[in-house]
């Protein structure tokens, strides 16, 4: 009897024979509310060859699809393209079950498999351009340094006109689909561009770099294949341009405006400020209540924003943890060419307001509205007030976006 797990072809000697987890909800930080796949490929060359693994819990999956096509046991090279545990958790113990000949990954990938699993040697280092033969068919590898680790590189199999591209082009997306031309393009696109702004939008610089370099290449190209989410058989540089549009960080009028509550003062501020910011040009208008939204979210709206404006009670002379967290995540991914504002309530204190805006100042945001405070409950006053902080900051992304 076959088990459940099969193998599914994704070209003539290729099959992926990766996992699906539809369980996850958070990863490493990362609301991944559609679930995710850790995809490996097989490769059916003379040299029987496994690219990638799995996630630790995943392996017996794994191990079935390719048992579906081969006896695991013919895997002559396993191809490490990215030592992140997502991918080479199951490495060791895939290692101690097929015995390999060889085991490849990039100079970085050596030391950081080494630093995570304490092999003792044993894995080959292949350099930036290399081709290895496979037999009847032909790798070659590109290192892509810090996209999105050090170790990080590609895996060209030319005869089968086929990218492994590791994270790069990726989604956290559990699909029975194998293909992205199988999935309604804007779960593809909402889910590529969260996966861009949390994972890769603090390297834009080199992913600017990178990707022509790639094109460059001018490799013949059928397949794109990420080691998360569906597969691009069709119009593939539909995902490859977007992540040079990402990479250039050009602001829109997109607004987001970030914020919690103890009282709800803060949430009629914010909403207030929602109405300024699209009278003042501001479109479209995001508005995230930290109590409800998480700061993967945040990030993922971020990406093609020009404006972020951030509003926090004063709590024990701090802002509210909630902004603590998302501002701190922002911060990290070093999103640019921003421009901003602050408010808040309080009750004696108040010292929210300017932690805010020092946070924004750290991060680069360009503040160009004064900040509103208000003491306790805002009155129909200071609901203006906070209207025409959104209005001017409205009027400066308009600006910022060259549309006067
Ligand atoms: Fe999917 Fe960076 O691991």
């Amino acid at each position: 009897m076959s088990d459940a797990f099969q193998a599914v072809q994704v070209t003539d000697r290729v099959y992926w024979v990766g996992a699906r987890d539809w369980e996850i909800r958070e990863f490493h930080g990362y609301a991944t509310g559609r679930g995710t796949t850790y995809n490996a490929f097989l490769v059916l060359a003379d040299k029987v060859t496994l690219v990638d693994t799995v996630k630790k819990p995943f392996r017996r999956e794994m191990m079935a699809r390719i048992a579906s096509v081969v006896d695991p046991k013919r895997i002559d090279y396993i191809i490490s393209n990215h030592s992140e545990m997502d991918h080479s958790g199951s490495l060791v113990e895939t290692i101690e079950a097929v015995r390999p000949e060889k085991v490849f990954a990039s100079a970085n990938g050596v030391k950081a498999l080494e630093a995570h699993f304490h092999l003792g040697g044993g894995i080959e280092a292949v350099t930036n351009g290399s081709t290895l033969s496979l037999g009847n068919r032909h790798v070659t590898f590109v290192e892509t340094k810090m996209l999105h680790w050090p170790d990080s590189m590609v895996s060209y199999l030319a005869e089968e006109k086929i990218l492994f591209s590791q994270d790069a082009f990726g989604q956290h997306l559990a699909s029975d689909r194998l293909w992205a031309d199988e999935i309604p393009q804007h779960i593809l696109y909402e889910e590529a561009a969260k996966y861009y702004a949390n994972i890769l939008l603090p390297f834009s610089p080199l992913v600017a770099k990178t990707v022509p370099a790639l094109k460059a290449m001018n490799l013949a190209l059928d397949v794109l294949a990420p080691d998360h989410g569906p597969l691009y058989r069709r119009d593939l540089l539909w995902i490859v341009d977007l992540y040079e549009k990402w990479a250039a960080r050009k602001p829109t009028r997109k607004a987001v405006v970030v914020y919690d509550t103890m009282w709800e003062s803060d949430t009629a501020m914010a909403k207030a400020v929602a109405e300024g910011l699209a009278a003042g040009g501001a479109e479209p208008v995001r508005v995230l209540p930290m109590r409800s939204a998480n700061r993967s979210d945040v990030a993922a709206e971020i990406l093609e924003a020009g404006a972020l404006v951030v509003g926090s009670p004063t709590i024990n002379n701090q802002i509210f943890p909630t902004l603590a967290d998302v501002l701190c995540y922002l911060e990290g991914l070093k999103p640019k060419n921003l421009v901003g504002a602050a408010f808040g309530s309080y009750g004696w204190s108040g010292e929210a307001v300017a932690k805010l805006e020092e946070w924004l100042r750290r991060m680069g945001v360009r503040l160009v509205a004064e900040a509103v405070k208000v003491r306790y409950v805002p009155d129909s006053e200071a609901l203006a007030q906070c209207r025409a902080l959104g209005e001017k900051v409205g009027g400066e992304v308009r600006k910022a976006c060259g549309d006067e």
